[in-house]
């Protein structure tokens, strides 16, 4: 992989990472064709991380397709997929972790509490493997994209982070490889994290700034759902990651909710 990185850089050209754990949609294959547009070679980093997961989470089930995913991928024009097994990301006596401390502490956090140091010393190994100029991230994972801007900023890390925005299904459902385990009904209930997020923007452009006032709403169209039950719902500010208790221009809302055993994220910036 360094080999083809130290290449690329030998001959003047930028390089552009999309990190990735596979099974890719819409959502995957719109990052890597921003990547394509804005650097000279693209690689694709495909690795379900475990140290991202809880014992009691998906890791044995999440989906997988790695022929597929190559198809795709290739067919954007990605001009390198980096595929390592545990073994060579993880070897025997690994004990080195990348904490953004604050950040990482609300939201999905509190459920998840060593999810992000997971996501941000695999995050940060793919760096230094693959040494991008640019790497691109969802805002999906709003939390996530913070946490590793943090660390790039902290870590004085060589890597320009470009964000981009979200990308739903023709019905506004966020894409996600996770969706893959939604039963019909629940497909159909899975809507009330954007039907509540739409909610939450309506109430505000008719003038309720409080965010009990909104939680309350968007709390109501979720728990119409029998299947629904809401993991958290973060009403705050957009950088800090800090509740507010005012919602104006720029509040972040985002929020987590079970659909059965599955659990869904997403979030709108007003
Ligand atoms: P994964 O869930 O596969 O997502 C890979 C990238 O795709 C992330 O940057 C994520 O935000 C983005 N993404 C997923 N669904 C999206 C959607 N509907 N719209 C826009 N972007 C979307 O996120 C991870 O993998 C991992 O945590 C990883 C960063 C690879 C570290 O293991």
């Amino acid at each position: 992989m360094r080999q083809w990185s130290l290449q690329g850089k030998k001959s003047g050209k930028s390089i552009a990472l999309v990190p990735t754990m596979g099974y890719f949609h819409e959502g995957h294959l719109s990052l890597m064709r921003m990547a394509r547009a804005i650097a000279d070679s693209v690689a694709v980093s495909i690795f379900v991380n475990p140290t991202q997961f809880a014992p009691n989470e998906d890791l044995d089930k999440y989906p997988k397709d790695i022929k597929r995913d190559i198809g795709l991928a290739a067919s954007i024009g990605i001009d390198c997929i980096f595929l390592p097994d545990n073994d060579a990301m993880y070897e025997k006596g690994f004990q080195t972790w990348v904490q953004v401390e604050e950040l990482s502490q609300g939201l999905c956090g509190k459920s998840r509490p060593h999810h992000f140091r997971g996501v941000a010393t695999v995050v940060l190994k793919l760096f230094n493997i693959i040494m991008p100029d640019i790497a691109v991230f969802g805002q999906k994972d709003y939390q996530q994209l913070k946490i590793i801007e943090r660390m790039v900023k902290d870590l004085n890390l060589p890597v320009k982070i470009v964000p981009h925005p979200i990308v739903r299904e023709p019905d506004g459902l966020a894409m996600s490889s996770r969706n893959s385990y939604l039963s019909p009904q629940e497909r159909k209930s899975a809507l009330c994290l954007i039907n509540s997020l739409k909610i939450a923007q309506k109430s505000f452009n008719e003038g309720i700034v409080h965010p009990d006032t909104i939680r309350a709403k968007m709390r109501h169209e979720i728990l119409a759902n029998k299947n629904a039950k809401i993991d958290y719902i973060f009403i705050g500010d957009a950088d800090t990651l800090k509740e507010t208790d005012t919602i104006g221009d720029g509040t972040l809302i985002a929020l987590a909710v079970w659909i059965g055993t599955t659990r869904l994220i997403d979030n709108i910036i007003i």
